[in-house]
This record gives structure tokens, sequence and C-alpha cells, in this order.
């Protein structure tokens, strides 16, 4: 399986780490890259019990004999990138190597500053961002006035690009935002700060990994955000400022579109948001409240609560059209043994009309409200489940009907957070 995308295909947080492990259980994965986004993203990994969160790393980090590559897609905090690197240090985990793309752009502590005072201003409007400066990093990419990191090895680009940047920025901060400005020297001795350590690790990643997939190499793209947060695809305005998609990885790796073998959307067996902005199985009752409970489902990067609901198949169907899906990863199945009957949205009615496709416009889909189909429950604890046949007659209904309404086959499933605890439907 030489390259292979494993991308989210609801909001996020889908568990997008566990497809990753049950791949490696086959193929030895020799390269695990991020492609976009910074350290927005959460992965939980479980090993021998012991729970790790990277939000910038890919989470190839914790696997041994993986080579983690940050591509010329993402943002990158340096700060965050040595602070998570000393973290997984500190606590004595074996890392693998790391390489980060020249081209990638960074992110400084200006960035989170502009973005906690955009979301401010915005009041009720607000995107509910994770502050963490990704919008104002890719809006400097896209306004070409953005850094990169090869920018940090030469002072004096460097500096004439952060004057460039700063420009505009200190007008918006000190004139729209009352703030004070923000000094070029501060922010180059800050860049500057990292640059000796950063350097080692820096590389033109695009030929590192054509290269490694000319070898025959299998390489890992692992996907951050996910298909609904798309700055395109997704829930406009309500999204993160880069393409999670499938395209997107192609573009963020300097990978070509011909390259890629399979690409694996993971999707929860039941919904969740983080953020602001249309989610139309939402929750608002007990039920809601139960999968947050049982699922933990509060968010790794910034600790808030996810909205939860019900499984979306229209969102299903729409990650499997605009990624071009191969196959769906099912996750968290075990969180609904407790129910007696779990709905599930097939369709949408927007203004007494049935929709069976995602609407075309932030209006209707703000209107949408879901056609439930109901399946019985198993009250089963399925977590001990290895394989298809393990699981209960009614969970096996479940999956089935799932992947008939999705629009992609289900490769496999997780059961429970542990590295082990998946099994596989269609191999
Ligand atoms: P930003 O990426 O920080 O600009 O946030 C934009 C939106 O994407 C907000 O609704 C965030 O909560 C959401 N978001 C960003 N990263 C993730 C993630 O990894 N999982 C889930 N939601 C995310």
């Amino acid at each position: 399986m030489p390259a292979v995308v494993v991308l989210g295909a609801q909001w996020g947080d889908e568990g997008k780490g566990k497809a990753t492990d049950l791949l490696a259980t086959t193929d030895p994965i020799d390269y695990v890259v991020r492609t976009s986004g910074g350290h927005n993203a959460g992965h939980t990994i479980v090993i021998d019990g012991e729970k790790y969160a990277t939000h910038l790393l890919p989470s190839g980090i914790l696997t041994p004999g993986a080579t983690s590559v940050i591509a010329n897609g993402v943002v990158v905090s340096p700060e965050a990138l040595f602070r998570e690197l000393d973290g997984l240090l500190a606590r004595g985990v074996e890392i693998g190597g790391l390489v980060v793309s020249a081209n990638a752009h960074v992110i400084a502590s200006y960035h989170s500053v502009i973005d906690k005072v955009t979301e401010r201003f915005l009041g009720k409007n607000q995107i509910g961002t994770t502050g963490r400066g990704i919008g104002p990093a890719y809006a400097d990419k896209v306004g070409r006035v953005g850094i990169r990191v090869a920018d940090l090895f030469d002072e004096s680009i460097l500096r004439q690009k952060v004057e460039a940047a700063l420009d505009l920025r200190n007008h918006l901060l000190t004139k729209v935002y009352n703030r004070r400005a923000i000094e070029v020297d501060e922010v180059v001795a800050e860049l500057l700060s990292y640059s000796e350590r950063l350097r080692p690790m820096v590389a033109d990643t695009s030929l590192l990994l054509n290269q490694a997939l000319d070898r025959g190499q299998t390489v890992l793209f692992e996907g951050a955000q996910a298909t609904m947060l798309d700055l395109d695809h997704g829930t406009y305005p309500f999204v993160t400022s880069s393409n999670p998609v499938a395209g997107g990885v192609c573009v963020g790796a300097g990978v070509g579109p011909t390259r890629i073998d399979r690409v694996i959307g993971v999707i929860k067996a039941y919904t969740t948001r983080v953020g602001s902005g249309p989610f139309p199985t939402e929750l608002f009752d007990a039920d809601g409240e139960a999968l947050q409970r049982i699922g933990g489902e509060i968010g790794v990067s910034t600790g808030r609560t996810r909205r939860c609901g019900w499984y979306d198949a229209v969102v299903a169907r729409y990650a499997s059209r605009v990624n071009g899906l191969t196959e769906f990863f099912l996750t968290k199945l075990d969180v609904l043994d407790h129910w007696d009957r779990i709905p599930v949205c097939v369709a949408y009615e927007i203004d007494g009309q049935r929709v069976d496709e995602m609407p075309m416009t932030q209006t209707e889909f703000h209107h949408a409200t879901p056609i439930y189909e109901y399946f019985d429950g198993w009250k089963t604890d399925i977590s001990g489940c290895r394989t298809f046949a393990d699981l209960p007659k009614n969970a096996q209904v479940y999956v089935e009907a799932l992947e008939e309404m999705s629009g992609s086959k289900i490769w496999g499933v997780g059961v429970g957070p542990g590295r082990e605890q998946t099994l596989v439907v269609h191999g």
C-alpha cells in the first residue's frame, strides 16, 4: 500500500489515529505526513494504556521506524513543535525521525494574537477557532506576506518579510482593534531563536516523499481537521483555513493525485463538532449528554466540550464524493452499546422537501432538519470483539446499514480506544 490518505469525514475528532494503527498492523509505515492545518489538530494515541496527545506532530511520531513529515501545506508554530517534542521526550517515549518542509509557512505568536482579537471583534458571528493563529497564518500565505520555514535561516530576508507582514497588520491592530503594534524586532528575535534547532530537520519534503514512493515505500498522509471543516467544501465560513479534503493532500505535500492508492475516510458511529456552525443532527437532550459523556467528547486541543448528535449519512455520502473515498473506517461503535434504539439521519427535510444530498447553499443547510431511520440497539459490551462475526447481530446490521447508505465500503471498525480494539469488515 504505497500511498494512503487517512482523513476525517465529518467535523474532525473522528479518531483518525485508529485507522493508522490498523494499517500499521499489516504493513510497516515508512512515512507519516501532515499536509494541512497546524497545531489546531488533536490526535490522541493510547499505547499500553498511556494516553498521548499531539497537535502539530503527525501521530507517526510514536510509530517506531516511521519518519514523520510536516509538509509544505502545514502552518508550523516552532514554539508548538518544540513544546510537543520536548513533552514526549520528557515522558521517555521513543520517537522517530522528523522532517519539516522548507516551504511550510510559519505561525509566530502575533498570528495567535490576531486570531483572538478577530474572534472577539466578530462577537456573535465568531467562528469558534482554536485561537492558535491558523487563519491569520494562512491569510498571510494567500496574501503573499507569509514567512516560510526557509526564511528563518536568512536573517535579512526574514526581517524584510516580517516588516511586510506587520505593515498592514499593525494598522489594523492599532486603528481598528485598538491594540498595541507588534514590534518587528520582537518577531524576528522570536523566530530566530528556533532556527538552530530547526535547521537539521528541514528538507525538500516533496522530493523526499516522491523518492520514497519511487522506491515502493509506504507513505501515510494523515489528515487533520476534516471534510466538513474544509475551506472550500465545508460549512463555510465555519471552517478551518486549509483544505483537509483528499485534494488538499496533493497540494499540501507536492505529490500528484495519480500516486495516491487509497483514500480512507474516518467517520464516527455518531457525529461531533466543536466550534460554531450548522450541525443538523445535533442533540440538546439526555442522548446528546450521554454521547458526550460515554464518548469522552472533550476537545484534545482546546478542552472544549464537543457538540454531539446522531450519524448523518448525508454528510457521509458527501465525504465519499468530495474525497473520492475508497473506504471508510468507522470509529467508536462501542459508544452506542447503551441505546435501545439508534437513530440514523438518512436525508434532510428542508422547507418541507426531502433532500438526499448535501444542499447547495448555506441557507438551505441551516434550515435542514434530519429525517431519521431507527435501528435496534445491541445493549452488549462490544469492546472485546475482534472480528465482524464477534459483533452482536444488531451491531452488524447497524454497520451494514451505514455502509449501504454512506457511499463507500466500511473497511474497519473501532470498538475502543486501545490500538488493538479494531476489527476488519472488508480486508
Ligand atoms: P481554526 O482551525 O483554529 O481556525 O478553527 C476553525 C474551526 O475549525 C473551529 O470550529 C475549530 O473548532 C475547528 N477545528 C480546527 N481544528 C480542529 C480539529 O482538529 N478537530 C475539530 N475541530 C477543529
